[in-house]
């Protein structure tokens, strides 16, 4: 194994070499580096870009933000997924209008405080915007250092987060921890991929201990597998005037104050009366979605709106009934 010291300069000039100019790069304001980050947890960088220049068009600074309606917000994150993180962009902009007169924090401490910050997000936003020596440690930093050292103990266990997130600690820079982050980040996402990493042009393959033992693609290395629960949904598309019957979605978990069509979730896969006009299945994190879309004119109006179908971009849907809409009405 190479000395540990010499990890964090090759990193960083492996990173210098390769790395993509991406705009929230280009900046140390807290609160753009904030909203990159939110945007880009469980969200590739190709996705999130145009994310990211339309909500930091759209907000200048954490007072717009703040000031903005959830409606809007949501509306603006639709098709990003995981809508929580929208609603709590909102959360956290109140608290720091609210409890930091507007000045965003930069140090880790003071932003785990905020709605939606936890480790990952405190140790990003402290490092990039005040170079504060924190490491990060995300799903690419898992990936990057089990496959190097060959870390058996799996990711998702409390002693093995404990494990990575010292080692990842160690090995940060003193003197360039905002560069050390990014460049182990962006190693994970363009070198040391999870399905094509690219190990005989690797600057670490001398030094790899995956790479020795040839099971690359063992690494990270997870105890629970998730059992994905179906759910069987049964949305009713009731059109009057040119207007369709919409509401807005009240529980808490998935789509929680999204809006959706009047919906009957079934516990088994039973058939409704009518036969469906398109049916889908929609694949989340946690859980399996059958949807399957209905003709009616039977609905009942209570805490329902009829929406004009041009109007219906106002309004955040999920991806499922966007793209059903959307192809229905073209
Ligand atoms: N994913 C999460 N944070 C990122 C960043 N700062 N740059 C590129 N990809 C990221």
């Amino acid at each position: 194994m190479f000395d540990l010291q010499d990890f964090s300069k090759n990193i960083r000039n492996w990173y210098n070499i390769h790395k993509r100019d991406l705009p929230w790069r280009n900046t140390n304001d807290p609160f753009k580096i904030w909203l990159s980050e939110i945007i880009l947890q469980q969200t590739r960088v190709s996705q999130g870009l145009s994310y990211y220049m339309k909500f930091t068009n759209r907000f200048k600074n954490v007072k717009h933000l703040a000031e903005a309606s959830e409606d809007e917000i949501l509306s603006m994150w639709q098709g990003l997924g995981y809508y929580s993180r929208g609603r709590n962009l909102r959360k956290a902009a109140i608290q720091v209008m609210e409890e930091y007169n507007g000045n965003f924090p930069t140090c880790s401490k003071e932003l785990k405080k905020l709605k939606g910050i936890g480790d990952y997000s405190s140790a990003a936003i402290a490092s990039f915007s005040s170079n504060e020596k924190i490491a990060v440690v995300d799903g690419n930093v898992y990936r990057v250092l089990s496959r190097l050292f060959g870390i058996s103990i799996p990711i998702d266990s409390s002693s093995g987060k404990k494990e990575f997130n010292d080692l990842a600690n160690t090995l940060i820079s003193s003197k360039y921890p905002a560069e050390h982050n990014q460049a182990i980040m962006e190693f994970g996402a363009k070198q040391c991929t999870p399905k094509k990493p690219l190990c005989n042009e690797c600057i670490f393959s001398n030094n790899c201990e995956a790479f020795h033992l040839n099971s690359v693609f063992k690494f990270p290395i997870k105890s629970k597998k998730i059992k994905k629960k179906s759910r069987y949904f049964h949305f009713f598309l009731d059109i009057k005037d040119d207007k369709i019957l919409i509401e807005k979605r009240r529980d808490k978990g998935i789509w929680a104050n999204l809006y959706q069509l009047p919906l009957i979730e079934s516990e088994k896969e039973e058939t409704q009366k009518t036969k469906p006009i398109f049916e889908t299945k929609h694949l989340l994190s946690h859980q399996k979605l059958y949807c399957s879309f209905y003709k009616s004119d039977t609905s009942d109006e209570k805490n329902r709106i009829r929406v004009a179908v041009n109007e219906l971009e106002n309004y955040a849907l999920p991806v499922v009934i966007d793209k059903f809409l959307k192809q229905y009405f073209n």
